[in-house]
């Protein structure tokens, strides 16, 4: 299930979650009225999924592109992974699907304050032309890279 909370102020590691302490979760409804629709899709079935291929259909999605953030997989990751994090907008709306893995989309509230959405595998969201937003991934690949490193330091 999707999560969105607002962030404190710190400048530390994009990745972590900065939450406010305590916290103070955002709702779907309260994103809703940002403009910003969350929907949860069957991201195993993705290629024939029927939900999907209404939502393209019903919302006029003709294109779309697949990613893997990975720094083996994404060429001139380093750069890109700044540039998702730089605060932008865009004059279409932006639709994201995460089809596995996890990160955060933070998008500002209409007193300009940071709410991070926390996104996951069949997490689908859509930004609104003109909100101001960022991506990161989030601290899963760290973990993951960790238990890696131990899986192989095993012996
Ligand atoms: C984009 C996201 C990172 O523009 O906001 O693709
Ligand atoms: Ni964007």
């Amino acid at each position: 299930m999707v999560e969105a909370w607002y962030m404190d102020e710190s400048e530390e590691d994009q990745r972590a979650p900065h939450r406010l302490q305590p916290n103070c979760a955002v709702s779907l409804e309260q994103l809703r009225s940002l403009g910003v629709v969350y929907r949860k899709l069957d991201a195993d079935n993705y290629e024939t999924d029927p939900c999907l291929q209404e939502i393209r259909r019903a919302e006029n999605y003709s294109w779309m592109d697949i990613i893997t953030i990975h720094k083996d997989k994404l060429p001139n990751y380093e750069e890109k992974i700044k540039t998702f994090y730089e605060e932008h907008l865009h004059l279409d709306d932006e639709i994201r699907y995460i089809l596995d893995g996890s990160g955060y989309f933070d998008v500002r509230d209409k007193d300009d304050k940071w709410i991070r959405i926390s996104m996951e595998k069949g997490d689908m969201i859509t930004l609104p032309a003109g909100i101001y937003h960022r991506f990161t991934l989030d601290e899963n690949q760290e973990k993951w890279r960790r238990q890696q490193q131990e899986l192989s330091a095993q012996p």
